[in-house]
């Protein structure tokens, strides 16, 4: 049954590009390219692949599952198709989650903004190497101005949230996803076209399975759960405003393929121009900020570039903070009964204060630590480490174990209209694949088997 009242997205083009928003961001291309340029290239990319297709994706189409069966927010699908029971706890996890991950994630997508600014008035020009990693600690260790960045994309996010779900969230995506496709085939065809820039090639091509531990392979779950938004909720609230004719399969594999794809294109725009330059590969968080300037200071038409790239990191980086403050603010508002201009104010206020905190632990403030990490280190490690993969094992289990296999074979199939390709195949990895691989890697890296 299709809920009338409840906000839709208008056409099958748009929730492809507002769930593949959601999934394209700094995961794609901050994240990704320092995790598989420091663990191993090729070696993290086929283990992150595997898990992408084998553990990410079944846990996709059970999100998708559950947002469209119930039409309700993260921790009412749960009430809806299990009612009287603990599993809504599972969707305010999920909303929990979103806070923790929006307190590390604004800071860094306000450093993006600073970044288009720094481009736009020409500052990385006759910068040295060490002079530009310079600017990079000044900046982020400053009180001020990071603030100030981490502030204006909370407003900008909250701006676009508010205005709705086909207002905002779908008609920015519907403009700023197809905009940074472009940016980023230009970006690797430059990139591509440097001197040396095979070497790059090879790097990220060549295995060195010497360097695969349990560590890098908790690593390659987390950075896969994350880059496809998975494991809170998030696609369960995005599906929730899909329509009945929608081929949730189909929009799975779109999503996963989209999200993958910009990933792979990021290290194809980074590595070749990084091995070009003769800049260590293996940097850390601080690769595309530090790394990059240098590239583009030394490149024709390098005053572009950075622009551009710049940009493409806010961008990539809105449409998904959209898509986590609006697993809170559907949950606040339907089930505290709330308008959402409250709501979102209200968020708003919380989320200034989490986020400001974790910028300033990187700097003025470095003794808010938690477990021997910053505050910002603190959040991004709990959140795709911990929280991610428990919220996809309990989801996995919820549909493998705790709700009607026919009942999920009727709304991936529309009601049996459409075929569901390798339905078997997914139910099984669900079932015994998906919250045994979780478990056992927790288990290893942990050290619980110790
Ligand atoms: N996937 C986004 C990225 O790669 C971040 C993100 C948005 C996210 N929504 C999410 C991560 C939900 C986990 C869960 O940058």
């Amino acid at each position: 049954m299709e809920n009338k009242n409840r906000a839709q997205f208008s056409s099958k083009f748009a929730v492809v590009a507002a769930a593949a928003g959601s999934a394209v961001g700094l995961g794609n291309i901050w994240r990704f390219p320092y995790e598989l340029g420091s663990n191993g290239g090729f070696a993290f990319l086929l283990i992150y692949l595997l898990f992408v297709f084998v553990l990410g994706m079944p846990v996709m189409l059970s999100e998708l599952v559950i947002g469209r069966r119930s039409q309700a927010n993260a921790s009412g699908a749960f009430r809806v198709l299990r009612p009287n029971s603990r599993w809504h706890l599972v969707g305010l996890l999920g909303v929990i989650t979103a806070f923790i991950i929006l307190s590390f994630y604004f800071v860094v997508a306000g450093w993006s903004l600073e970044y288009v600014f720094q481009a736009v008035a020409n500052n990385f020009v006759g910068k040295a190497p060490s002079d530009l990693s310079q600017v990079f600690t000044d900046f982020t260790t400053e009180a001020v101005r990071p603030l100030f960045w981490t502030i204006v994309f909370v407003f900008i996010t909250a701006f676009v949230v508010l205005a709705g779900v086909q207002k905002g969230i779908e008609k920015i995506s519907k403009i700023l996803m197809p905009l940074l496709f472009v940016i980023i085939l230009i970006l690797c065809f430059r990139s591509l076209t440097l001197p040396r820039a095979e070497e790059g090639v090879k790097f990220l091509f060549k295995p060195d399975f010497s360097k695969i531990t349990s560590t890098v392979v908790l690593s390659a779950l987390g950075q896969a759960f994350f880059s496809l938004s998975v494991g809170m909720s998030c696609l369960i609230t995005y599906a929730s405003y899909v329509s009945k004719k929608n081929n949730l399969v189909h929009t799975a594999f779109e999503i996963t393929t989209l999200d993958t794809l910009v990933s792979v294109l990021a290290s194809v725009a980074i590595f070749p121009a990084v091995f070009s330059l003769g800049i260590d590969p293996s940097k850390g968080p601080e690769l595309v900020f530090i790394t990059l300037p240098n590239v583009f200071t030394q490149i024709p038409g390098g005053y572009f570039w950075a622009i551009l790239f710049f940009l493409l990191l806010a961008v990539a980086a809105l449409t998904s903070t959209i898509s986590l403050l609006e697993v809170i603010t559907a949950y606040v508002t339907e089930e505290f009964k709330l308008k959402r201009k409250t709501v979102i104010l209200l968020s708003v206020g919380v989320l200034i204060i989490s986020s400001g905190l974790s910028s300033l632990s990187l700097g003025v403030w470095s003794n808010l630590q938690l477990f021997g990490m910053s505050l910002f280190d603190f959040f991004d490690y709990f959140s795709s480490k911990i929280l991610l993969p428990t919220g996809g094992l309990l989801i996995s289990i919820f549909i493998g174990w705790f709700y009607k296999r026919k009942d999920t074979f009727d709304e991936l199939s529309n009601g049996g209209k459409l075929a569901v390709p390798l339905f078997n195949i997914y139910f099984f990895l669900l079932r015994y694949i998906v919250p045994i691989a979780i478990a056992l890697i927790f288990i290893n890296e942990l050290g619980l088997n110790k």
